[in-house]
């Protein structure tokens, strides 16, 4: 028996990986997270599966449905929206699981960000403008921020950020990143990315609070940097016509010349 934690896309049932569906389908159980994953990617659920939406439930209670699976011998799909690796809860359910000596696997989704720079139709690194993306937030009810992660930190580096869980909050992100970035950096805000609601709302730090409606509260990324902009960066060295390389030697002397993917 294995509970398979698996990533459940941002939105879109076909945004989820081939592994995953082939797991859901698989397990007789499957544990979702109701507030965003989507109902018709259950359909991938085999008949007469037994599937409950955890939204309502605790960590306590979480954990109780799962060893009674275990009991059982029933594998199952644990499904949180997204990727895992930010902000699933995944770690401390595994941590449990692992006391108890439940193995557990676990496989990606698309994450949220990629889903919103994906409707954006844009690149998050631009080559002499921005080289990393943060993947953060603002602290909120149930989480606090770590001291030194402020988004005037983060801000201070110029790198593109995602900003997730924190739509609610646009006037103190605006306020936060102003000084660093200045009123005319470009923002986006993406609601609901790859579902049939999605919205795109694009401004400036200056504007970007009056262009946004009141009705998104929730289920938004808030991406702000000079990449946005997708204007005055360089190309990138590795398709220049003189860029010398593994798969594209310039001359005999190369130091690639003569290799191929087989001698590698
Ligand atoms: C609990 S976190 C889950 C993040 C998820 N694990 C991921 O990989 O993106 C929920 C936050 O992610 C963002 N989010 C999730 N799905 C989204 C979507 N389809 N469009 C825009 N933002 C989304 C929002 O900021 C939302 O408040």
């Amino acid at each position: 028996m294995t509970v398979h934690f698996i990533g459940a896309g941002p939105g879109a049932p076909d945004l989820l990986t081939l592994r995953g569906r082939d797991l859901i389908h698989a397990c007789p159980v499957c544990l979702y997270a109701g507030s965003l994953v989507p109902e018709a990617v259950l359909a991938h659920c085999p008949e007469g599966a037994k599937i409950v939406n955890t939204a309502p439930m605790d960590l306590d209670q979480i954990i109780a449905e799962i060893r009674a699976a275990h009991a059982q011998g029933l594998d199952v799909a644990r499904l949180h929206s997204g990727d895992l690796s930010v902000w699933s809860a995944m770690g401390e359910q595994m941590r449990r699981l692992k006391a108890l000596g439940i193995p557990v696997s676990v496989t990606p989704g698309v994450p949220s960000f990629a889903a919103a720079a994906a409707a954006l139709g844009t690149e998050l690194t631009l080559p002499g403008v921005a080289q990393s993306v943060v993947l953060t937030r603002t602290s909120g009810r149930a989480s606090s921020m770590p001291k030194g992660e402020t988004l005037a930190n983060f801000a201070a580096t110029g790198a593109t950020l995602a900003i997730h869980l924190s739509v609610q909050s646009l006037a103190r992100v605006v306020e936060e990143l102003s000084p660093a970035y200045g009123a005319e950096c470009p923002v986006a805000v993406v609601y609901r990315a790859s579902w049939p609601d999605e919205q795109i709302i694009r401004g400036t730090l200056s504007d970007i609070e009056s262009r946004l409606g009141a009705e998104i509260r929730r289920t938004a990324l808030i991406l702000v940097g000079p990449a946005l902009a997708g204007e005055g960066f360089d190309e990138s060295c590795l398709y220049a016509v003189d860029y010398d390389r593994r798969y594209r030697p310039q001359s005999a002397d190369s130091p690639w010349s003569g290799w191929t993917p087989e001698k590698a």
